[in-house]
């Protein structure tokens, strides 16, 4: 390891992070530098309400939002760092729709890495780009921003190409190390719940994650940590639903830009998970998402990004169609916070009270005079 990173990685101890934590279970060598930004050990937090409805034993949230930059890509990008470092890497890059490039511009600046993303461009007026909550984690982090007028599957070809060509560490979940780090997750569960889950439900973009957490709960079944392996639930959005139309998609929309994939790179992996696990990877419409969104917020005290609510409404939606889920624990990944995306939260008129700054006429105005 480098001086410069040593000197650097050695303030990192009283927040364990997914290094040093589940390092056992980690492609990790005595080489590795033992970076950390506080990822990891996220709350798992009851449902309130909407377990209720889903009719099940208990409804678990899995706040990946608490991460350092606010999504699960912490878990992942902990490890790529790392190896990149172990590696003598100086340069990132990855394609992303925001929380990858957030999170990667995050560890690279703090370890002295140059980090390029590669992101779909939103002009003002278009619908194509990546919510400005990630764009300003990536512009304050420092890293180089090179918006193309394409959508992220074309991003990541590029992505993928221009790394094999210069001596840049690609950090796309392709890299095997993201799918590592992110597989603590499903050790995090299982330790706080004694057990895996009976269901895993997840939203499904590239497809890294829900491999992740199956490679996850696969190893720790087979250490006998755990008694059972969940059934994984996939929910991509009805707009950028390959993996349900079996099919590339052209042209993906939807309101939850994290997820506004067409032809996910882990496709292979994502339908063995569903398989193996009796599992499902269905599809749930923009207003089912943007409802749950909604719900999670008022009812749960969850704000979280539209992409993280797709599962939930996922999940209500397969019990409102008949899916039996009594008896069963349920988790829902909230993969990412709603502060990265506030003009989602804002599409509506807020309703603000506008009134003088005198206390009678907040009285009157709510009533109280
Ligand atoms: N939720 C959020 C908040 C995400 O940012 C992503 C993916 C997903 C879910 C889906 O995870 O891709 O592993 O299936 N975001 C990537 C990015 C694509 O570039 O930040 P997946």
């Amino acid at each position: 390891m480098n001086a410069d990173i040593a000197s650097r990685a050695h303030g990192d101890a009283p927040s364990r992070g997914v290094l040093r934590r589940y390092g056992e279970h980690l492609p990790i060598s005595d080489r590795t530098p033992l970076i950390s930004l506080g990822e990891g050990d996220t709350p798992l937090v009851r449902s309130t309400s909407i377990e209720r409805d889903v009719g099940c034993a208990e409804l678990y949230f899995k706040l990946e939002s608490c991460n350092p930059t606010g999504s699960f890509k912490d878990r992942g990008m902990v490890v790529a760092v790392a190896k990149a470092i172990e590696d003598g890497a100086t340069a990132l890059m990855c394609a992303s729709t925001g929380n990858t490039s957030a999170s990667a511009a995050a560890y690279g600046g703090r370890y002295g890495l140059a980090v390029y993303v590669i992101v779909p461009d939103g002009k003002p007026g278009s619908p194509s780009g990546i919510a400005r909550g990630k764009m300003a984690q990536g512009v304050v982090h420092g890293a180089e921003i090179i918006a193309v007028e394409g959508n992220f599957d074309a991003a990541l070809r590029m992505a993928r190409e221009i790394t094999s060509r210069h001596a840049i560490a690609l950090v796309n979940s392709v890299n095997p190390f993201r799918i590592e780090g992110q597989k603590t997750a499903a050790f995090e569960i299982a330790d706080a719940l004694d057990d895996a889950p009976d269901v895993l439900a997840i939203p499904v973009g590239n497809a890294g994650n829900i491999t992740a957490y199956w490679k996850g709960f696969v190893e720790y079944h087979r250490l006998e940590r755990t008694s059972r392996r969940p059934r994984m639930l996939g929910f991509q959005a009805a707009g950028a639903a390959p993996l349900v139309g079996g099919a590339p998609v052209e042209d993906p929309q939807t309101v939850a830009s994290a997820i506004r994939i067409g032809n996910p790179a882990s496709w292979k992996t994502a339908i063995e998970a569903r398989d193996a696990s009796g599992g499902s990877i269905s599809a749930v419409t923009d207003d089912e998402i943007l409802a749950a969104y909604g719900r999670l917020a008022r009812e749960e005290g969850i704000f979280c990004e539209p992409a993280s609510a797709a599962c939930v409404a996922g999940i209500l939606k397969s019990a409102a169609a008949g899916q039996d889920f009594a008896g069963q624990t349920v988790v829902c990944i909230i993969t990412g916070s709603g502060l990265k995306d506030p003009e989602t939260a804002l599409r509506s008129e807020p309703a603000v009270h506008r009134v003088p700054a005198e206390l009678d006429a907040i009285e009157r105005e709510m009533g109280w005079a």
